[in-house]
């Protein structure tokens, strides 16, 4: 693909007269977008009956949109079977917990282990690969839509037979599984592999450890099948990318082993206007994405152009807002901004959701900000091979996800997202960039690695990570980290398993506090600050405490760590401290500290940056409802602006800019 920012968002035509498309291939090129994804939705179209395929349309779409330049990315059809098929072949439609059937009706209600489904989907895209994968106007593939984005859990007899199948792979013997589940808890030793079901609806809690192992089972059955369309897609043309479209944050897929499938990864961000925070929520997403599979490009696949029409309640996108969030996304990395979709429709499930192209048409003003945009991100040019600068990682996982926000914890509130926010938020907010990493990956490229409630982590993923500290990394750690093995079976001892060596202390207890109660921290330099939520029992163990409990039931209890291991430091976090402890230990590691362009006024800014060896562009976007001045450094050129920018930067309501700097990485 060529080098500029992509441009353009879903196009599905198949809901207009032939008329509209010439309309539509107009439009586009006023509005600067050359990428346009196009058949998520059709398969009614493709295959109206059985068997009986129709691709001329398609192929007379692809000829329109090369004609004038427009790339496609090709989806495959099969996120949303149609009608026909679940009439004719009811046993594809998902089962839920309860062992209800679902229905057809809206989309994707799929057992994704269904055999007749598979061969249908396998056919339809081998089909569509035949008939138009070598179009001039492709540019990639995308494979299916969203996977799981509906029904993430299917629990027919079809999936319980397959998990115990995956099972046998995992576990050596039943034996091997009764002990890693604790099955003699509760009388539930299986004595035959066929007792083992999908964890349906039951009494009480489900075993923790077949809850946590469906999960995994789940997110494999519908990586499987992802593999099976891709591969059909490179037989037929090896040279195109290939993506799916995730979620950011969603729950259900194990994302970073999906994406070390994807040759491109992609996302879909339709964080809530009406979240005060929700700059920050999309600026997280985006990290988590780039950090997802750092080897290979990422692009948003689609965000909206003002509203959603899913939310009890769709705020629009205020005035300018559009704009500064797409451009949130170019300084975060993507290589492309496009939007869910091109057209509003007239009818159908998300006819009020906003589009490029609104129903009122050009003269709304929705489409003058799109247009403006994509005219806008056509003659930017230059950041290609600039890479996004962070010194800070943040380390997650999708099992510790699953396994921590599982039933039956001693503090069944806690969300995980809501512990990342916590040490994220300061960094965003003074200029830090983070990247997402998995604990299985590679750290030495960071100066501090933040540890979020890692509760459950392997012997080996905690080696690597206390390895990391005594190499001289620095790692921050919160509460409830190291507890379980992969099994989520409890580490016997003082609590942090292979974490304790950079832990600084013993954690020989938990205490949830009531949500009435926080706690005065005394710190060792004498400043106070407060905690709440939670505190660990611990004893001193090799670290330096940095503060204690000053009040109430708890007073004298050491909360706060420091240790040294090896060459490195470690801070340990008994407790969730508020926003002035926090800072304190950010202050502590020159990586974490605010960046000093703020100033006094920079507050709502964001600011990010990329570069290569030769050239650096600093990206800053205002979100605060008046101008901002901010500090930079001399001898920079505001690309956006077009003109040479001197100490002080001034952004209205919403305003960006980017400047560009000759020189090698920096980052201050
Ligand atoms: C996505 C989906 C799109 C569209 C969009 C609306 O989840 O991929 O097809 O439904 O949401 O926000």
């Amino acid at each position: 693909m060529s080098e500029r920012v992509h441009y353009g968002g879903d196009y599905n035509p198949e809901q207009w007269p032939r008329e509209v498309w010439d309309e539509d291939v107009k439009l586009m090129r006023e509005a600067g977008v050359d990428l346009v994804t196009v058949g998520v939705f059709s398969w009614a179209q493709l295959e109206p009956r059985e068997g009986a395929y129709t691709f001329g349309w398609l192929e007379e779409l692809l000829d329109l949109l090369g004609s004038e330049g427009i790339g496609v990315d090709l989806a495959t059809p099969t996120a949303s079977p149609p009608p026909w098929l679940s009439t004719k072949y009811p046993d594809l439609l998902p089962v839920d917990s309860k062992g209800a059937r679902y229905s057809h009706g809206s989309r994707q209600a799929i057992c994704i282990l269904n055999p007749t489904y598979r061969e249908k989907a396998r056919d339809i895209v081998s089909r569509l690969a035949a008939a138009v994968g070598g179009h001039r106007a492709l540019r990639m593939w995308h494979v299916h839509n969203e996977y799981a984005c509906h029904v993430p859990y299917c629990y027919c007899a079809r999936h319980a037979g397959a998990f115990r199948e995956w099972l046998k792979r995992r576990y050596a013997s039943l034996e091997e599984l009764n002990q890693a589940w604790g099955t003699t808890f509760w009388s539930q030793t299986y004595t035959d592999w066929d007792e083992v079901v999908a964890p349906r609806m039951t009494a009480t809690f489900v075993n923790p450890g077949l809850d946590l192992d469906y999960k995994r089972f789940s997110s494999d059955a519908f990586l499987e099948e992802f593999r099976e369309e891709r591969e059909i897609l490179k037989r037929a043309r090896p040279d195109l990318p290939v993506t799916t479209n995730f979620m950011g944050f969603f729950k259900p897929l194990d994302y970073f082993r999906w994406a070390a499938e994807l040759d491109v990864v992609s996302t879909d961000n339709y964080s809530d206007p009406a979240n005060p925070d929700w700059a920050m929520e999309s600026a997280m997403h985006y990290d988590l994405v780039r950090g997802l599979n750092k080897r290979v490009p990422w692009m948003v696949m689609e965000q909206a152009s003002s509203r959603v029409n899913w939310r009890p309640h769709n705020s629009a996108k205020r005035p300018g807002e559009m704009r500064a969030m797409s451009y949130q996304a170019v300084a975060r990395g993507a290589s492309s901004v496009l939007f869910f979709q091109w057209r509003a429709s007239r009818a159908g499930a998300e006819k009020f959701h906003s589009a490029m192209l609104p129903h009122a048409g050009t003269s709304s003003p929705v489409w003058a900000d799109v247009a403006a945009l994509g005219k806008e991100l056509e003659d930017l040019d230059g950041l290609q091979g600039l890479a996004v600068q962070a010194k800070v990682a943040m380390l997650f996982s999708w099992p510790n996800w699953w396994a921590v926000e599982a039933p039956a914890q001693p503090a069944n509130d806690l969300r995980l997202a809501d512990q990342l926010r916590w040490l994220y938020q300061p960094l965003y907010q003074s200029g830090v960039t983070v990247d997402f990493c998995s604990p299985d990956e590679p750290l030495d490229n960071y100066e501090v690695v933040l540890v979020p409630s890692l509760y459950l982590l392997s012997e080996e993923q905690g080696v690597r990570l206390a390895s990391y500290v005594e190499r001289g990394g620095t790692v921050v750690t919160s509460f409830w980290s190291g507890i379980v093995d992969e099994h989520d079976a409890v580490r016997l001892g003082p609590y942090g398993g292979p974490l304790r060596v950079i832990m600084g202390c013993d954690v020989l207890e938990i205490c949830p506090l009531p949500p009435s109660e926080p706690v005065q921290l005394q710190w060792e330099d004498g400043h106070v600050s407060a905690a709440s939520y939670w505190a660990d029992i611990a004893t001193e163990s090799g670290g330096r405490v940095l503060a204690y409990v000053a009040d109430g039931p708890w007073s004298g209890r050491p909360l706060v760590f420091e240790t040294t291991y090896g060459k490195g430091r470690s801070y340990y976090l008994g407790t969730k401290l508020d926003a002035s402890g926090l800072s304190w230990i950010y202050e502590q590691v020159p990586a974490l500290r605010a960046w000093h362009g703020f100033g006094t006024t920079g507050q709502g800014v964001e600011r990010v940056v990329r570069a290569s060896s030769s050239r650096t562009y600093e990206f800053l976007i205002n979100y605060a409802p008046q101008r901002r001045t901010v500090q930079v450094a001399p001898g920079g050129f505001d690309i956006l602006g077009q003109a040479e920018v001197g100490e002080r930067v001034t952004l209205p309501p919403a305003g960006v800019a980017i400047i560009r700097r000759p020189g090698a990485r920096q980052f201050a």
